[in-house]
């Protein structure tokens, strides 16, 4: 096994990079089964999530080469299959994301359903009715979800709630269908943005991106495309959260900071300097001890879900009393009893969860149970005082690009240990 040895105290200078976004990534890795040919993609980050896409796509007989330094060849000319199967499913539920391309291309899919997740149940009833409506039949068997459509029809789709990888599923089979297909109450996110911007790119018809009603005017084929993947805003907001547990001046470049506004007011208000320092870049600063801010998470522009838990480590040692209110997924609050460990004072009722700061964290060994509780507890171990020692390390690498490495380079003491068997309790 490995686990991350943190020795906290030490504040944090210097530069770093932010990598490729993942979640832009993944959808658009995706998209490039829409159309036969060349793809060219830059900026892919080197994770987890996108190895097991990837592999995805091979299996359906995606041609994938490497081009550089995080940079992929990929040609869907010759598509072999139309089956994503749950070894690879149940290991990135946005392998769903393959679903959408595949009928649209095809006429057929058949992918695994994923289940629920460590972070809640997460359905993906909004693809399915979506995908009904546009004239696919549906069928759901031996834990697969079977679609057929000999093409796609547009249709009127509105999302109960606005779902990012829903949106993303429809707008790509819409690409594909014959006519109009309006998308009502979608996802804003950047993520969603950068997946239709390279949509249009190849030949599509798509309005209404950014705001809660996309129109697309689907096209008989599409054609293939260079794309550079979007700095990923997570990464951007989990470094500047570091700052704040660790303390120190950073330098994060590559970053969008309009991506990040409401992450930026809230981090201000809770008393990090923040300002942009040139294009891309953004400058952070940690001057005494920070103030408690409540927190509630929404869709895009809102502040993110997957911020949520990172804040929580900043909150656990502000002035005075913060509720953080998680309404997105039912069940993001895991790394409360792991943050308790290390001496944070946290009580969840219901989807909040009521956060005492407390003068200081105690290093201890902690169990990341998800990815963002991961990025969570790595910033507990800078800010806490003695070693802390973070297991559940394959859910860090999914989504943060040797997060360990960039740290290490600021000026944390961090290092990843390899070791035989578990290192102090039980975390089955
Ligand atoms: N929902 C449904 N039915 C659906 C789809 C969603 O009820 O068919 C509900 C979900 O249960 C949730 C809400 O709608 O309550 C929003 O979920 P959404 O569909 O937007 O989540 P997602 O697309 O599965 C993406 C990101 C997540 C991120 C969420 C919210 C990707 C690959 N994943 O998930 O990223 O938390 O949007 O912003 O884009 C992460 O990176 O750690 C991560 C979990």
């Amino acid at each position: 096994m490995e686990y991350l040895e943190i020795k906290g105290g030490r504040s944090l200078s210097g530069t770093v990079r932010i990598s490729g976004a993942k979640n832009a990534a993944l959808p658009i890795l995706s998209a490039t089964l829409l159309a036969g040919g060349g793809f060219e993609i830059d900026q892919v980050p080197d994770l987890q999530d996108v190895r097991i896409l990837l592999r995805l796509l091979k299996e359906l007989g995606v041609e994938v080469k490497d081009k550089g330094p995080s940079g992929l060849l990929l040609d869907s000319e010759k598509l072999e299959s139309f089956e994503a199967p749950y070894d690879l499913v149940r290991r990135m539920r946005a392998s769903v994301l393959v679903l959408g391309p595949l009928v649209a291309r095809l006429g057929r899919a058949r992918v695994s359903l994923p289940g629920g997740c460590a972070i809640g149940a997460r359905p993906i009833d909004f693809h399915l009715k979506g995908l009904e409506l546009m004239g696919a039949k549906l069928e759901i068997r031996e834990g697969f979800v079977e679609a057929r459509a000999k093409r796609l029809i547009g249709a009127h789709i509105y999302f109960d709630v606005p779902s990012v990888t829903g949106t993303e599923n429809l707008m790509m089979a819409a690409c594909l269908a014959k006519g109009k297909t309006v998308l009502e109450n979608a996802a804003k996110e950047p993520e969603v943005v950068a997946l239709g911007e390279m949509l249009r790119e190849m030949g599509a018809g798509i309005s209404g991106l950014g705001t809660g009603t996309i129109v697309v005017e689907g096209s008989r084929e599409l054609r293939p495309v260079y794309c550079k993947i979007i700095p990923d805003r997570i990464e951007a907001g989990t470094y500047l959260m570091a700052a704040g547990a660790a303390g120190g001046e950073l330098v994060i470049e590559n970053c969008i900071p309009e991506h990040l506004e409401t992450v930026i007011i809230k981090l201000k208000a809770a008393g990090l300097k923040i300002k942009e320092a040139g294009p891309g870049r953004i400058k952070v600063k940690k001057r005494g001890r920070l103030k408690s801010v409540d927190v509630k998470t929404q869709p895009y522009p809102g502040f993110p879900t997957d911020l949520q838990a990172q804040i929580m480590v900043l909150m656990a040692t502000a002035g005075k009393l913060s509720v953080v209110t998680e309404t997105i997924f039912e069940n993001r609050f895991m790394h409360v009893a792991e943050l308790k460990r290390l001496g944070a004072d946290i009580r969840v009722e219901g989807r909040s969860a009521i956060v005492r700061g407390v003068k200081y964290l105690y290093g201890a060994p902690v169990m990341a149970t998800d990815l963002r509780a991961s990025a969570c507890l790595v910033l507990a171990g800078l800010a806490a005082r003695g070693t802390t020692l973070v297991q559940g390390l394959e859910h860090l690498d999914r989504g943060y690009e040797k997060m360990d490495e960039k740290l290490a380079a600021l000026g944390a003491r961090i290092r990843r240990v390899r070791q035989k068997g578990d290192i102090s309790r039980d975390c089955t």
